[in-house]
């Protein structure tokens, strides 16, 4: 089915139930045609063929979120993973307080001795998130690449859903949620302090917002419930719960998936966790992932 021009139709706009409705039809007769096949090969990430190229970007643009698998002898490093993000459109990196110099994430276990309890250098579960929602408004998070260097000796699953399947949902049973979560101070971050030292200001702002040149939807979320300040009116606390339910609920639009050796995500940051994995040391299998995350979102999606 062709797709929505969000630029035109205004789906996100509450007041707009024609446009709502269309981009709806469309969105949802979009979702089942793609299970079957979802993980794309690429011989080359770094250079990829135009059916490569397009199977990626089909995806991305009905469901966010492609899964690719290198079946080729083309290389997996940084620069591959930065020259694979680039034919997306994927240019500028975020920063972060602890990214390797080239600002793409070495994830791994690393010892707690080393300095950091971090969840995601850890083993745990991470539970549901989009990344960056502490970022300043300015410097949001809008595409990700993950990529598997090296798996999980058991555990580690992916679990996603995209962020307009959740706002879908979410209209549809309660409106008054998503105008809720719509509220520029719907959600905020406490400043990040550590001994002292104020590392990252309070950030707050809207869970659901929509990009006003292009019509598109981001969202900005976590399931934590410390360090986190929902605004206190009855429909973003009823909202938060609902979003809490809806993530905890198995459905036939969230994805499962443990990345192998070789395979990665690229999506437009959307709604994921973790669960927990173990390492096996001994056998020197260690779970090594590439994070990139970008200031935009996936060209043409
Ligand atoms: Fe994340």
């Amino acid at each position: 089915m062709r797709l929505p021009d969000l630029a035109r139709l205004r789906p996100f706009d509450l007041a707009n139930e024609a446009g709502y409705q269309q981009w709806r039809a469309i969105k949802l007769a979009n979702q089942d045609t793609l299970a079957a096949d979802r993980v794309v090969p690429v011989k080359d990430v770094a250079r990829l063929d135009a059916r490569e190229h397009a199977a990626i970007l089909e995806r991305c643009q009905k469901t966010n979120l492609a899964i690719y698998e290198v079946t080729g002898a083309g290389g997996t490093d940084k620069t591959a993973i930065r020259a694979f993000g680039r034919q997306f459109g994927l240019e500028h990196l975020d920063m972060n307080l602890r990214a390797d110099e080239d600002s793409i994430t070495s994830l791994q276990v690393v010892e707690a001795s080393a300095g950091t309890q971090y969840i995601p250098y850890t083993n745990r579960p991470l539970n549901w998130h989009t990344d960056g929602y502490y970022n300043p408004l300015d410097k949001q998070v809008r595409g990700i690449i993950m990529h598997c260097v090296a798996a999980s000796a058991s555990g580690g699953d992916n679990l996603m859903l995209d962020p307009e399947i959740a706002y879908l949902l979410l209209r549809d049973e309660h409106p008054e949620y998503l105008a809720a979560l719509m509220q520029p101070d719907a959600m905020t971050i406490p400043a990040n302090i550590e001994a002292g030292v104020e590392l990252r200001a309070a950030q707050s702002g809207p869970v659901f917002s929509v990009a006003p040149d292009s019509g598109a939807l981001h969202m900005r979320y976590t399931a934590r419930s410390r360090s986190i300040e929902w605004k206190k009116d009855r429909n973003t606390r009823m909202a938060a719960g609902f979003l809490l339910e809806l993530l905890a609920t198995d459905s036939i639009y969230r994805v499962r998936h443990r990345l192998r050796a070789g395979q990665g995500i690229i999506c437009n940051n959307v709604l994921h966790k973790r669960e927990a994995f173990d390492d096996d040391a001994a056998a020197g299998q260690k779970r090594l992932l590439y994070r990139a995350r970008y200031h935009e979102r996936i060209r043409g999606t």
